[in-house]
């Protein structure tokens, strides 16, 4: 199927470790044709968890690939990259996949791997973003997505959205009222991938053949 004749619907794998709601933003908005995409595989490094149910009730191919058992990180990326290629993806999309990717992974995706990350980068880089913001008093916080470079959460970003950080509240608090902005930016994102208005540039993104400003489109 595909919504307009010059752009084939793409094709898209997944790859989660968890819940998997942002997996479920990105499954619903190609399902109501926002996306000209498709998730053809779901990924995950850990059996049993939400997101492989969410995949299988949309009737989405999935494989759980342990981390465990591999000797190297090398070792276990090359597995991945031979499971994700079965897909023949055009995007490979990380919905909370908590891994450190090897440079091997990075390379052989380079321009077409998407990852979300909880925080307004370069701020947070890592994990317990939420408590960070809380702890270092923030006003803001929010969510980047961003190419993915060997650089842990570092390669170009393409959006984000802000969210007040609000007297007593907790991180959990804090997550969900981040994870809501998650939902929205990161179909969108999908969205001008799939359309093929959005490429990584060096050092840089670009959408519709302009440089994005180094905190992504529409920084205000
Ligand atoms: C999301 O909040 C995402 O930003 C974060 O994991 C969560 C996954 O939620 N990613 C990272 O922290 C990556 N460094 P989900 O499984 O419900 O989509």
């Amino acid at each position: 199927m595909s919504t307009n004749q010059s752009t084939p619907t793409q094709r898209i794998v997944v790859l989660v470790s968890g819940n998997g709601s942002n997996l479920q933003a990105i499954i619903d908005a190609c399902k109501n044709q926002q996306i000209p995409g498709e998730v053809v595989g779901v990924l995950s490094n850990k059996a049993d968890v939400y997101g492989l149910t969410r995949a299988e009730n949309a009737d989405i191919a999935t494989v759980t690939l342990s981390h465990k058992g591999f000797d190297t990180r090398e070792d276990y990326d090359e597995k991945l990259i031979e499971a994700i290629d079965q897909f023949q993806p055009d995007l490979v999309i990380l919905a909370g996949f908590m891994r450190i990717l090897t440079a091997r992974f990075v390379q052989h995706y380079q321009g077409k791997l998407l990852n979300i990350h909880p925080s307004l980068l370069p701020k947070y880089q890592g994990l317990n973003t939420h408590q960070r913001a809380i702890d270092a008093g923030d006003k803001e916080h929010g969510v980047s997505v961003h190419f993915v470079t060997e650089e842990l959460d570092g390669g170009p970003v393409i959006l984000q959205a802000k969210v007040p950080v609000f007297e007593g509240d907790t991180a959990d608090d804090l997550a969900a009222r981040v994870h809501e902005q998650e939902h929205r930016i990161y179909p969108l994102v999908s969205k001008w991938f799939c359309e093929q208005r959005l490429t990584m540039g060096e050092d840089c993104a670009m959408l519709d053949g302009n440089v994005l400003p180094v905190n992504g489109y529409a920084n205000e």
